[in-house]
């Protein structure tokens, strides 16, 4: 099945290749960083265009946390500048904007910024902005386990009643629909702990492309891929030929 007009509800991307770009050039890690927020811009011009319902960013691992220092710190910098710079015209364009992943680890104004972008933002529509910040899926799925796990202690909740429905209204992304399309650009051919539970059935595009040298070019090329995919989730192709076209978006 192709359709040339079919477009993900949700694209969710690691925006891999800041470090080599930067060290391709003989410049500081850094530099990457700052030219990777660029790129961020060129994605939400391309997806805003394109009427793409949710984007999800993969900005900051919480593994992250772990890398050197001085990049540590130049990536916080970043962010503050970002969000002191950019909600207010995302805020414009209307971009609902929203963080998921463990916030408490960054600095309390980061955290206060990030509460007042999506305070400010709450009520729009025309795209949702998802930034994974501190974010890992299996911290997901562990901080789902450990909401139900209260709430069965709490005697609110029969452990017969989990089910997979239940289990994603408890996940940090919950009542936004799964990822339609997954995008990595940077050459690696791996999901590094991103929306583990939420990409089970998302379709895969990997590019050698580095995140900053990401353009409308390479996104067309991602879109007229999954445009032409069948997505079957589980049925056969003569089912889905037969009674799903269109829903598979
Ligand atoms: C991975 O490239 C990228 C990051 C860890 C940071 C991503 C941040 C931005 C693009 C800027 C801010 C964006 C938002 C949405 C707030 P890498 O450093 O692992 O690159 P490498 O694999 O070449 O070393």
């Amino acid at each position: 099945m192709s359709d040339s007009k079919r477009i993900p509800r949700h694209l969710a991307i690691i925006m891999d290749g800041n470090g080599r770009w930067a060290e391709r050039r003989h410049r500081p890690r850094t530099l990457g960083h700052r030219a990777g927020a660029r790129a961020v811009q060129v994605c939400l011009d391309f997806c805003l265009a394109e009427g793409i319902g949710t984007l999800t960013l993969f900005a900051f691992s919480s593994e992250n946390w772990n890398r050197p220092a001085e990049e540590v710190g130049a990536l916080m910098k970043l962010f503050l500048r970002m969000l002191d710079n950019e909600v207010d015209e995302l805020h414009r364009r209307g971009a609902r904007i929203l963080f998921v992943g463990e916030r408490g680890e960054f600095p309390a104004v980061i955290q206060e910024k990030m509460r007042r972008a999506e305070l400010v933002t709450a009520g729009n529509t025309a795209i949702n902005i998802c930034i994974a910040a501190g974010y890992g899926g299996r911290w997901d799925i562990v901080q789902a386990a450990r909401k139900l796990a209260r709430e069965v202690r709490d005697g609110s909740l029969a452990p017969e009643a989990i089910d997979e429905t239940l289990f994603s209204s408890r996940l940090c992304m919950a009542g936004l629909p799964d990822p339609d399309l997954f995008i990595r650009t940077g050459g690696d051919l791996r999901i590094s702990n991103f929306l583990l539970w939420q990409l089970a059935y998302t379709e895969m595009w990997f590019t050698e492309t580095l995140w900053p040298d990401l353009d409308a070019v390479t996104l067309r090329q991602a879109m007229d891929d999954f445009a032409s995919r069948e997505r079957r989730f589980g049925l056969t192709s003569a089912q889905v030929s037969g009674t799903a076209q269109g829903n598979a978006a």
